[in-house]
């Protein structure tokens, strides 16, 4: 007898790592009779993929686990069970803890140990408390099924590809080389056939992802060390896919053969997150961050040089401990210079464990909350000076879904703007020269120029490539 397939619902919290790793989970489970679910009240197992970057998102788990431990009572009072587990980066630091705060919770499991799952839901069935959150000596991604044409099918045109994992840079204030554990590299060959699975499922855009991509050193067949850039271009080769992006780089690592790759490889978009944290070398010292703000605009010049048009975003932390009104400055005087088109800023969160938490002068509550509103208005006049200096431009779009309104489709500029536009759904899937003719709300107005994808798409950029800029001066 066949038993009814069980649903699988993954709530996932924190980085674009634990949305692949959600899919892989899912993927994992599939032979073994589960299936995913969109509606976490009719699931039998629950899992929390979780975050431990910052206090609050690793608190919110918690808060959930409390939900659904309502949620179990409901149902074993209807006599069906509910089995709840906890992956990811909270999974990986609290261990036992987490068991110990919400007895309710059947397995906790690390992010190295995914392509056990169905071993440890087989014996938390049979009733036993599993905790693993070991770094086991084999590679999951030597384990875990190969991403399927079926399943990828349904994850649209753009998809996320992990290309390395962990971190060995050590921030000051970073929890991430104790919860991913330290660097590696998926090889060469695995990539590419996921990567060509992809295509084959009609995806058009990879994002690759790594806590420290550009230090990716994968093995290639030949037991030979491949670097970032000459991955990009092994799969750019690959039929169907026209756009290549990576995420998160780190300034030290970014080697003169990646730069050279954003020179030589159209289908790399020119859009780089490149995070730096502050503008005061005194806090990037603290911070451990192995590089000053002089090197950094170095590296800058050198990735602008290599490509023109390419635009940056940022992650930067407000509140470090010991920051000064004088230093922070220095990190406003860094965005003047650099002119982000955008970036993600944060109040320092202490976190357990890391020796920024150790430091004396940790700043108040009120100082970071000023400082957030400061750099974010900041940010947000270079975010609409950029989205205003790509009006009169014609950016390759690639179109991918049904408009707001009948007869109309949106789309992503190489800057990962969203674009709006008329034109028919049969346009999806393409990547079409779009006339950008204004600035909306989070999003840019466009005109389809031809509706036939041109042979170089990426390029695209009508006028000789001129840069679209952030505005008038650069450097301050
Ligand atoms: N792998 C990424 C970092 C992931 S965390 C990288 O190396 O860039 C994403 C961002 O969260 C970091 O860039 C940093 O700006 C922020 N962050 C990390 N730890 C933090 C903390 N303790 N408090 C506040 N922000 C933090
Ligand atoms: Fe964290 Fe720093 Fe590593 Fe990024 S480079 S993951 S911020 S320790
Ligand atoms: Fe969060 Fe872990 Fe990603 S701490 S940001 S889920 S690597």
């Amino acid at each position: 007898m066949t038993q009814a397939p069980k649903k699988l619902f993954i709530k996932t919290y924190g980085c674009q790592m634990n949305v692949y790793d959600s899919d892989r989970m899912a993927d994992a489970l599939a032979p073994h009779g589960y299936e995913p679910t969109a509606d976490m009240l009719d699931a039998d197992l629950v899992v929390l993929n979780t975050c431990h970057i910052r206090e609050k998102a690793s608190e919110k788990v918690f808060s959930e686990l409390g939900r659904l431990r309502d949620l179990r009572e409901e149902r074993r009072a209807e006599g069906r069970d509910l089995m709840i587990g906890v992956a990811g980066c909270v999974a990986q630091a609290e261990g036992e803890e987490i068991v110990r705060r919400a007895p309710a919770v059947d397995l906790v499991f690390g992010p190295q140990s995914y392509h056990r799952l169905p071993e440890l839901v087989a014996r938390a069935h049979n009733g036993a408390k599993v905790v693993d959150t070991e770094f086991p000596a084999e590679d999951k991604f030597d384990h875990l099924p190969a991403a399927k044409k079926e399943v990828t099918l349904a994850r649209g045109l753009t998809a996320f590809l992990t290309v390395q994992e962990g971190c060995d840079k050590f921030c000051t204030f970073c929890v991430v080389p104790y919860t991913r554990g330290t660097e590696t590299s998926r090889k060469v060959e695995q990539v590419l056939t996921e990567a060509r699975n992809l295509a084959a499922a009609g995806v058009r855009e990879l994002t690759l992802l790594g806590q420290n991509v550009n230090a990716y050193h994968g093995l290639d067949a030949a037991g030979r060390s491949m670097d970032l850039g000459e991955l990009c271009f092994r799969l750019a080769e690959i039929p169907g896919i026209a756009r290549i992006r990576y995420t998160t780089s780190h300034p030290l690592d970014m080697s003169d053969a990646l730069i050279e790759a954003h020179r030589d490889l159209p289908a790399l978009m020119p859009y780089l997150h490149l995070p730096v944290q502050s503008g005061s070398d005194r806090i990037l010292k603290a911070m451990n961050r192995r590089h000053t703000t002089r090197q950094y605009h170095e590296i800058i010049a050198r990735i602008r040089d290599a490509r023109p048009d390419l635009a940056l975003s940022g992650d930067f932390i407000v509140g470090f401990p010991g920051e000064t009104d004088a230093d922070f400055e220095d990190t406003l005087n860094l965005v003047r210079t650099v002119r982000y088109a955008s970036a993600f800023t944060f109040k320092y969160s202490m976190r357990p464990g890391t020796p920024g938490a150790d430091l004396p002068d940790q700043i108040d509550e009120a100082v970071k909350v000023d400082r957030l509103a400061q750099l974010n208005a900041l940010i947000a006049e270079h975010t609409r000076d950029f989205a205003q200096s790509c009006v009169g431009k014609v950016l390759p779009v690639l179109i991918e879904k049904p408009g707001r309104n009948a007869g109309q489709v949106g789309g992503r500029s190489p800057y990962l703007q969203a674009v709006h536009m008329d034109g028919p759904t049969r346009l999806i899937g393409q990547i079409l020269p779009v006339r950008i003719v204004a600035v909306g709300n989070n999003s840019l107005k466009g005109e389809i120029v031809t509706e036939s994808e041109p042979n170089s798409v990426s390029l695209g950029l009508s006028d000789g490539r001129t840069p679209p800029s952030a505005g008038a001066a650069q450097g301050a």
